[in-house]
C-alpha cells in the first residue's frame, strides 16, 4: 500500500534523477547542442513516470539552462553559449584492468583529441583526395550491383580488385598471383595478420629506427621482442648492422618500411634491398613489408618493394594514404602463408566490406587513380618543401630535418641540449598545435630531442606560425638568438 506523502517524495526525487541523467549525457557530449529531447509523452513512457513528472523534468532542464523550449517543436539541448575550444590533451593513467604503456596511452590521446593545427598524424586535408568521386562511385555501384551490399562477404576479397592489384604490381617488379592476395581492413590489419601467421610470442623482430609507433605497439601487444636498427648516414636502415643480425640468427623477422619510411621519408635503394632480401632468405628471416607510402613517392616512378627481390617477402599495403583515408581498404600478399593468413582473418574480422573494394577497383581500372596520384604527389612534394624550408628558417643552428622522397611527414632533430620533446609536445598541445613526439618512435629515450611533422594539411599562415612557435620554444630552451 502506498502512502500519499512518500509517493510525492518519490516523484520529486524521480524527476531530479531523470534530469540528472540527461544533464550527464549533455555534459559528456552524447547529446549535442540543438538535439531534440524526448517529448513529454516519450519521456513518461521511457521512465514509467506520470506526464506531470516528465514535464517537470524538462522544465527543470530548462531552468538550469541545459534545455530550451521551442514553440510547437518541443524541448532541445541548449545551444552552447560560448564557442567550444579544442580540449587540452589530458593523458590520464589508465583506469582499466590491463593498463596500457605510456606510448600507447599517448598515441590514443593524440588520435582521439582535436587540435587547431594538425601536424601530428600522417594524413592529409580532405581536398587532397577524390572524396566526391569515390562517394559517387559507391552510390552508383550500390544501385547497379546490389549484391555488393546484399550478399554475405565471402572469401579473401573482391576478385576484380585483387586482379587490379596484381596487374599494377608488375610495374613495380612483382609477379603476383591474385589468389595470393587477401584484402584487409587497412594496411595495419595486413601487417598484424602477417606477423601472427609467421612468428610467435617471444620471437625477435628487427625494425628500422626511428620506427612507426603503431608498429612498435603492435609488436609489444603480440608479445614480440624488438631490435631497433638505426638508420645510417644516408637516412635509411644501416644495412650492415641489419644483416649482421640475420647472420647471427638474432631475429626471426624483419618488419620494414623499405619505401618512403615513416618517419624518415627515405627508401632503401634497390641494390641494398636486393642484398637484404638475399641475406634474409639465406638466414631464414621473414620479411614483412609495409608499403603503404610506396605510391606517394615524388619521383616519376615509384620504388620497387622488397618483394621484387624475394618471392618470400610478405607485402602489405593499402589505399588509405592515397585514395581516401576513411576507406580502410588494405591488402596483403604472401606466396607461402596465404592459407594461414586467410584463416586468421576469418577468425578476427571475417571479411572486408565489398562496396568500397568495388569503388577502388573502378578507380584503378578507369585510370582515375593514376591521374589522382600525379596530383597528390605534386601537392605533397610542394607542401613538404615549404614546411621543410620553414623548419630550416626558424629553428636554431644544429637542427636537422629529413629530406623525404615521398609521403606526408618530416622528421626534425633539435639540438640535443634543447628541451625534451615530451615537454615541447605538451606545450604545443596546450597551444592547439599537434606534433608527434620522438619518444613514441622508439622503446627508449633516444629520440627525446626529435619530433615528426605532418605536411598533409597544406601550407598556410597558421601552419607557418605554428612552426615559428615551436622553433621559438626550442630557441628559448637553448637561450640563443634567432638566426
Ligand atoms: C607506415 C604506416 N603503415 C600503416 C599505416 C596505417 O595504414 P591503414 O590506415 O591502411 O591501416 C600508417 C598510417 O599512418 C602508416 O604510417
Amino acid at each position: 500500500m502506498s502512502v500519499a506523502g512518500s509517493d510525492k517524495e518519490n516523484q520529486g526525487s524521480r524527476y531530479r534523477q531523470i534530469a540528472g541523467q540527461i544533464k550527464q549525457a549533455i555534459d559528456d557530449g552524447t547529446l549535442l547542442p540543438d538535439t531534440r529531447l524526448p517529448s513529454v509523452r516519450t519521456l513518461a513512457t521511457q521512465y514509467r513516470v506520470s506526464m506531470t513528472t516528465a514535464l517537470k523534468t524538462l522544465r527543470s532542464l530548462e531552468d538550469d539552462h541545459y534545455a530550451v523550449a521551442r514553440p510547437k517543436s518541443g524541448f532541445f539541448v541548449a545551444p552552447l553559449s560560448r564557442p567550444q575550444r579544442a580540449q587540452p590533451l589530458v593523458i590520464e593513467p589508465s583506469r582499466q584492468i590491463a593498463p596500457l604503456d605510456e606510448q600507447t596511452e599517448l598515441h590514443l590521446a593524440m588520435v582521439g583529441t582535436d587540435c587547431r593545427v594538425r601536424l601530428d598524424l600522417a594524413n592529409g586535408a580532405r581536398s587532397l583526395y577524390p572524396v566526391k568521386k569515390v562517394g559517387l562511385l559507391m552510390r552508383q555501384l550500390g544501385y547497379s550491383k546490389p549484391f555488393l551490399l546484399g550478399d554475405t562477404v565471402k572469401g579473401t576479397g573482391y576478385a576484380p580488385l585483387k586482379a587490379e592489384i596484381a596487374r599494377r604490381a608488375i610495374d613495380y617488379g612483382c609477379n603476383i598471383n591474385p589468389d595470393d592476395i587477401l584484402i584487409t581492413n587497412g594496411c595495419i590489419e595486413a601487417i598484424s595478420l602477417s606477423l601472427r601467421a609467421t612468428v610467435k610470442a617471444g620471437d625477435v623482430v628487427a625494425v628500422e629506427s626511428p620506427c612507426y609507433f603503431v608498429l612498435l605497439q603492435m609488436l609489444h601487444n603480440l608479445d614480440l621482442r624488438v631490435i631497433e636498427v638505426e638508420n645510417g648516414q644516408e637516412g635509411y636502415v644501416h644495412v650492415g648492422k641489419l644483416t649482421a643480425l640475420f647472420q647471427r640468427k638474432a631475429v626471426q623477422a624483419y618488419v620494414t618500411l623499405a619505401n618512403i619510411n615513416n618517419p624518415s621519408g627515405k627508401s632503401i635503394p634497390n641494390e641494398q634491398k636486393a642484398y637484404i632480401a638475399r641475406q634474409a632468405d639465406e638466414h631464414d628471416v621473414m620479411i614483412i613489408e609495409d608499403d603503404i607510402f610506396g605510391d606517394t613517392a615524388f619521383g616519376e616512378r615509384r620504388p620497387f618493394p622488397m618483394r621484387a627481390f624475394s618471392p618470400n617477402a610478405i607485402l602489405c599495403s593499402g589505399f588509405s594514404k592515397t585514395v581516401v583515408p576513411g576507406i580502410r581498404i588494405g591488402w596483403v600478399h604472401s606466396s607461402n602463408y596465404m592459407r594461414k593468413i586467410a584463416s586468421l582473418k576469418y577468425t578476427s574480422t571475417m571479411g572486408t566490406s565489398v562496396l568500397p573494394q568495388a569503388a577502388i577497383t573502378e578507380l584503378l581500372r578507369s585510370g582515375g587513380y593514376d591521374a589522382h596520384l600525379r596530383k597528390l604527389r605534386r601537392e605533397l612534394a610542394s607542401q613538404i618543401c615549404q614546411m621543410r624550408a620553414a623548419v630550416l628558417r626558424y629553428f636554431p643552428p644544429g637542427t636537422r630535418v629529413s629530406d623525404p622522397e615521398g609521403g606526408y611527414v618530416l622528421w626534425v632533430e633539435m639540438p640535443r641540449q634543447a628541451l625534451n620533446v615530451r615537454t615541447l609536445f605538451i606545450m604545443a598541445r596546450n597551444a592547439g598545435i599537434g606534433i608527434a613526439p620522438g619518444h613514441i618512435f622508439a622503446t627508449d629515450d633516444r629520440y627525446d630531442h626529435c619530433f615528426r611533422l605532418n605536411a598533409g594539411f597544406g601550407w598556410n599562415k597558421e601552419v607557418e606560425q605554428a612552426i615559428e612557435q615551436l622553433a621559438l620554444w626550442c630557441r628559448e630552451s637553448l637561450a640563443v638568438q634567432p638566426r
